[in-house]
């Protein structure tokens, strides 16, 4: 390369930054049939991290219950802490779409107490849509409420974690023919209500398949097979933060327990034995 060249190179204007995901963006790529990468995240740095590295949608999820606290359901989790969490990865996420799921409580009672929260939860915190769990009759009409006050809503089926006690566990939802056909009317019910998108989770593959080609939007499946328009997957989980969660559908793209263990391990040493900090870590 002459140097002119390596002039013309260096002085270039650094590419512009890639286009924000929008709710009109995200219908648009199942338009294309552009498969949609869905992540959570709790946190300014991680959600910084997925950000960077280009997914699509950043879901504040209330596995935050799970993952972060450690309870051993998301029914404890409350709007203040979702709203909290959602404020850290707000500061951090630039491009990809923000989604803050609503915790227990806060949209079941009545639609005008959903408005409210979820205006809240917008409102508090900028991200860009909610996520409400369920898609009985009831549901439908609450969605239409906050859809129509102006809240992109996504909507979420199959295994609904905050109705946990009553579905019998954390098991694959629509095998039986009634579930199936429940869900098949409950995610017409959700286009009708005006979702823009919504999570399959542990549903099967034929019935998520069927469902992805039946309607407009977006599903974005989680232990719900490859035939959804996206995936979704908990962060910890994917990253092998979370050792003691290992369900058949996820598959672990790090092992970061492993790393931190061993960082740990070492700089404990080192302290230890008197290794660190050495003089290139000290101050005249
Ligand atoms: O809370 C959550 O993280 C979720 C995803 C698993 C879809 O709802």
């Amino acid at each position: 390369m002459t140097s002119q060249q390596q002039k013309t190179e260096s002085s270039k204007a650094p590419p512009p930054p890639p286009r924000a995901v929008t709710t009109r963006s995200f219908v648009a790529m199942k338009a294309k049939g552009e498969r949609i990468a869905v992540l959570t995240a709790y946190d300014f740095l991680m959600a910084g991290l997925i950000d960077e590295a280009g997914i699509d949608c950043v879901l504040v999820g209330d596995s935050l219950g799970q993952v972060f606290a450690g309870e051993n359901s998301t029914l404890p989790v409350t709007l203040e802490q979702m709203i909290y969490h959602t404020r850290a990865v707000r500061r951090a996420v630039k491009r990809a779409l923000l989604v803050i799921d609503m915790p227990f409580l806060t949209y079941q009672v009545t639609p005008e107490e959903a408005i409210r929260n979820c205006g809240r939860a917008i409102q508090e915190t900028g991200a860009q849509a909610v996520k409400l769990e369920g898609g009985n009759p009831d549901m439908g009409r609450t969605i239409r409420r906050v859809v129509d006050a102006g809240i992109p809503v996504m909507g979420h089926l199959g295994l609904t974690p905050q109705s946990v006690h009553a579905i019998g566990g954390y098991r694959v939802v629509g095998r039986e023919s009634s579930e199936r056909d429940a869900l098949m009317t409950a995610a017409q019910r959700l286009v009708d209500a005006g979702c823009f998108s919504m999570v399959l989770e542990m549903v099967p593959q034929k019935v998520a398949g069927e469902i992805s080609r039946e309607i407009p939007v977006p599903t974005i499946g989680i232990g719900a097979g490859p035939e959804c328009d996206g995936q979704v997957l908990v962060l910890p989980d994917m990253l092998g933060l979370n050792e003691g969660f290992e369900p058949g559908f996820l598959k672990r793209y790090a092992r970061l327990a492993a790393a931190v263990r061993e960082a740990v391990a070492d700089y404990s040493r080192e302290v230890k034995e008197g290794r660190y900090p050495g003089p290139e870590h000290s101050y005249d």
